[in-house]
């Protein structure tokens, strides 16, 4: 079974690492498989039953996006908001995520020293991703450790981006 990857990048094209990252996730389709939002729905209409069996058919699902103003870009807020249904995600008989296991991918822009109580972002990347570890407990799935790079926006070096990229393939493998 692959690890499906939910891809969120509001313009992929102009990325330089979730770029990088897919085109070395692309290279392992015997591992996982890349579902990528804002290709797949242009328009903003979610084949909700479609994304529903696509992620009943894994065991390992992560989510990867840019982090835009300390949380994930729109689609996939709206994506969770569609998907993740009373009756199938939660509620007394909603449990089609339960014993999954969740994670988090990041591309931050943002230097690692600033994500600490007295960095000038004032809070951590675990605090930041709090929603996500709720939602988790909510549909009784496991949050992973996220994943992530920092100084995404300019400070990291072609060389630090290609090695998070094969660390990334390592961080899905290790935890399927
Ligand atoms: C709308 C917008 C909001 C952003 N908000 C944050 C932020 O809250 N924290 C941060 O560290 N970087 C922030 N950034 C920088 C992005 O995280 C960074 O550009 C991105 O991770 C780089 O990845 P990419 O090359 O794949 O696009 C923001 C960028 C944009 C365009």
């Amino acid at each position: 079974m692959t690890t499906l990857i939910i891809l969120a990048h509001p313009d992929i094209e102009a990325s330089r690492v979730n770029r990088r990252w897919r085109q070395e996730l692309l290279l392992h389709p015997e591992d996982v498989t890349v579902h990528e939002l804002y290709k797949e729905y242009p328009d903003w209409n979610i084949d909700v039953p479609r994304e529903q069996r696509l992620l009943e058919a894994h065991d390992l699902i992560i989510f990867q996006f840019p982090l835009y103003w300390y949380s994930y870009p729109p689609l996939l807020k709206k994506w969770l908001d569609d998907v993740f249904t009373h009756g199938w995600a939660y509620g007394s008989s909603g449990n089609k995520l339960q014993g999954k296991k969740l994670g988090i991918a990041m591309t931050i822009g943002d230097k690692k020293e600033n994500y600490l109580p007295a960095g000038s972002v004032s809070f951590t990347v675990d605090e930041i991703i709090a929603p996500f570890q709720a939602s988790a407990i909510h549909v009784g799935a496991a949050a992973l450790p996220y994943f992530a790079v920092f100084g995404a926006s300019f400070q990291a070096s072609d060389d630090e981006i290609n090695q998070s990229a094969v660390e990334y393939l390592e961080y899905i493998l290790r935890n399927r």
